[in-house]
């Protein structure tokens, strides 16, 4: 069984919000939203945004940002990428790896965010490793052994300092962008594979990792999930879009 802890209300923005939008955003959302001392909240926008976010939450420390994607290199002719090392300078302190969307669309292997976690803790990012199945692999039967397959090819490239600083994320493929969300008690189940998958790992402290479930959450369903058993926090694509729907995400459970 996990222990209580703070819940973690994450955005990942996509390819949406270019530095305009976002400085409208927060705006809007700097108004909608008080700090809280009892939730992490950090908002993933498209590396071009991430000054813009850093210039409009001055004076607002608590909204933390981060990076959506960097490459599995530090430096070199890799046209079009990001390098972990320059993120800091932005500002952003989190960085994604593995979501599904760079697995379908960019071809990230497990091996290429295996490394993409060693470059964000190099430069000193708090890293999330995005995992989950497929409708088909769900129906198949797989799901336990899909999350422990990519478990595993993270897990094994890092060292124990590196796991101790991973945060998980949980996004059922199937749940993402469709409207289709998994129920509080198959996220628990996941969850809970992720959480046993974890142990036997040295630096991985299983009941106090934080895994954040990801896929069509809501103003409407956040209350359920996150009372769902090993459910730390949420990762937020559509609804994290309009301020005034991402801020009543994040007001959950206040
Ligand atoms: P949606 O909330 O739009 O389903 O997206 C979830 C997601 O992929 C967050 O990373």
């Amino acid at each position: 069984m996990s222990e209580p802890r703070t819940p973690v209300f994450a955005a990942n923005w996509k390819m949406c919000h270019g530095p305009a939008e976002t400085a409208a955003f927060m705006e809007r959302f700097r108004e909608r939203h008080a700090p809280r001392d009892d939730a992490t909240v950090v908002v993933f926008p498209p590396a071009i945004s991430l000054p813009a976010f850093a210039e409009a939450r001055a004076g607002r420390p608590d909204l933390r940002f981060g990076v959506q994607d960097v490459h599995a290199e530090v430096e070199g002719a890799y046209t079009g990428a990001i390098s972990a090392a320059m993120v800091p300078a932005t500002g952003a302190t989190w960085g994604l790896a593995g979501h599904s969307e760079r697995r379908r669309e960019f071809g990230d292997t497990d091996a290429m965010v295996a490394r993409k976690l060693r470059r964000l803790l190099d430069a000193g990012l708090r890293p999330v490793l995005c995992v989950g199945e497929t409708l088909e692999e769900r129906e198949a039967g797989r799901l336990e052994a899909v999350l422990e397959t990519q478990i595993r090819a993270a897990l094994s490239a890092l060292h124990a300092e590196g796991r101790a600083r991973l945060v998980y994320a949980y996004e059922p493929v199937w749940a993402i962008g469709t409207g289709r969300t998994a129920s509080p008690a198959d996220a628990a189940e996941a969850h809970g594979i992720v959480r046993a998958r974890l142990s036997g790992f040295e630096g991985c402290d299983p009941p106090r990792s934080v895994i954040l479930y990801g896929g069509s959450v809501k103003p409407a369903n956040i209350g359920q999930l996150l009372a769902a058993p090993g459910v730390d926090g949420v990762l937020v694509g559509g609804a994290s879009l309009d301020p005034d729907s991402w801020a009543a995400i994040c007001g959950a459970g206040a």
